[in-house]
């Protein structure tokens, strides 16, 4: 199993004119923020084809694995979900109707043909770059002309081939990814993105700013710009300058009705001064910034080929902090990287004492073939990667819990965005994106209201609407 940047790619001739048909689509989805957003605009394409979604794979006409290819075993995840998905082709069959299996995403990208020799039931392997061509594709998989494979890095961008009316799939959403950059030239020593998603690529302003006012008129409020390294964005902007990501969360600070902006997944090395300064004059930028550091170690910072050391991660916080004190950070990190001895572990206990997150995710390191950590010497045994993420998870989450009891007793504004589970209950999110249940009524929903913060779960808050006041 390799790496193919750049697969092979199927020349499209065929269009495909809108349907009235209806059809079934099932979307799984699995891995980041971004695939998310894919699978939403993978329907969006769809969907002009009379492709609407259901919620079982046996209601299907098509299905869509939508895959991950960052840790564990992804590629064997994917076959045997496909294993499960050919029992239902199969039994549809039997029954007259056709099913189109499609997998995509980052699995797909790196395995290629790999997927059709092992899974030959499959229709269509496509990459995250070819989406737009979804159409086109699934003509010439219903013509069962054999499976179609198109895991090209094209010159043209997908997102200008994407439907423009209001994106339909956020009607009734209050809150809504968008994918304002792609790719990574980072090159982390453990890190498959930079194959899978290729070269860093930005979204022109125009064309981030279009976006962001449809969905802000379809009610969306609360917006999560993307990126594999969202803050490394450099979009052309409307004056034919280069813009960063602080000059673009001006302008969209603008768009009347959205209220928060958040941006996922950042680059210590791309912290500028202008981002910084855009967190002290913009309240519409919430508090809370996902910023990974994976170790605490200068001498594993350094064999990750991460480009920054401890020390300058913390200057960024303390900047952070310093323009905006109640900033809450959240944080990736990584044990057992090849050559972690306990001293860099125990540094990166430290950092984590130090710096205090609100939130924060943690790993093995697991060996992604073809990155260059996967042939280093000094693999860290498996008993001891597990033994150090537990001292570094019972850290984070007594830091989670600390987090969550400072805002007990406070009052904070909360955007309600749905029914609670118990009656009578509404759910809404708090600027550090924890939901909070409240009792209240559901003309609520879709605005934001003061709500005291009465008590800390582990994942969530419980509190009390303030007068029913709007939060102003
Ligand atoms: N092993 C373990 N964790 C990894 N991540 C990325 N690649 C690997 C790997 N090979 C983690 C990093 C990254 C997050 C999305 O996944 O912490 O920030
Ligand atoms: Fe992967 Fe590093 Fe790029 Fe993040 S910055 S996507 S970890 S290579």
């Amino acid at each position: 199993m390799g790496l193919r940047p750049a697969g092979a790619s199927a020349v499209m001739t065929e269009t495909t004119a809108p349907s009235s048909a209806r059809r079934g689509l099932h979307v799984i989805t699995w891995g980041c923020q971004m695939n998310v957003y894919d699978s939403a605009r993978m329907s969006d394409v769809l969907r002009p084809l009379g492709y609407q979604p259901v919620e079982l794979p046996d209601a299907a006409d098509m299905i869509i694995l939508n895959t991950c290819h960052i840790r564990d075993k992804a590629a064997e995840k994917v076959f045997s979900e496909l294993g499960r998905l050919r029992l239902i082709k199969e039994a549809r069959k039997a029954e007259g109707q056709q099913t189109i299996i499609a997998v995509a995403g980052c699995v797909a990208q790196a395995e290629g043909q790999e997927i059709l020799t092992r899974a030959p039931y499959v229709d269509i392997v496509l990459g995250p770059q070819t989406y737009h061509r979804l159409p086109e594709m699934v003509a010439r998989a219903a013509r069962a002309g054999g499976a179609v494979i198109d895991t090209d890095f094209p010159a043209e961008q997908k997102f200008d081939f994407l439907p423009e009316a209001a994106a339909p799939q956020t009607k009734g959403n209050y809150t809504s990814f968008l994918t304002i950059q792609e790719g990574c030239d980072k090159f982390c020593s453990f890190c498959v993105v930079p194959y899978t998603r290729g070269a860093e690529s930005s979204r022109p302003v125009t064309s981030v700013l279009a976006e962001a006012r449809r969905m802000a008129e379809s009610g969306v409020q609360d917006i999560t710009l993307l990126g594999q390294n969202v803050n490394a964005y450099h979009g052309e902007g409307p004056d034919g300058t280069v813009w960063g990501l602080a000059q673009l969360a001006y302008e969209l600070a603008k768009i009347p009705g959205l209220s928060r902006i958040r941006y996922s997944t950042s680059h210590p090395r791309d912290m500028d001064d202008a981002l910084i300064n855009a967190h002290r004059d913009l309240p519409e930028l919430m508090p809370f910034l996902h910023l990974p550091v994976q170790s605490g170690s200068d001498r594993i910072l350094a064999a990750m080929n991460r480009g920054h050391t401890a020390d300058q991660y913390r200057d960024i916080v303390l900047k952070l902090r310093a323009v905006r004190p109640d900033l809450a950070l959240s944080s990736d990190f990584i044990v057992g990287h090849p050559g972690e001895t306990d001293e860099d572990f125990e540094a990166t206990m430290q950092l984590v004492r130090d710096v205090k997150f609100a939130l924060a995710y943690s790993f093995k390191y697991s060996q992604r073939p073809g990155t260059p950590a996967a042939g280093a010497p000094l693999q860290v045994p498996e008993d001891v990667k597990d033994a150090r993420l537990q001292a570094l998870q019972a850290l984070l989450r007594q830091q989670q819990d600390e987090f969550n009891a400072t805002l007990v007793g406070k009052t904070i504004p909360v955007l309600f965005t749905g029914e609670g589970r118990k009656p009578g209950q509404i759910v809404g999110r708090s600027p550090w994106l924890q939901p909070i249940h409240v009792q209240g009524p559901h003309s609520l929903i879709g605005q934001t209201f003061s709500v005291k913060v009465t008590e800390r779960l582990t994942n969530s808050l419980s509190g009390e609407l303030v007068e029913e006041t709007e939060y102003a």
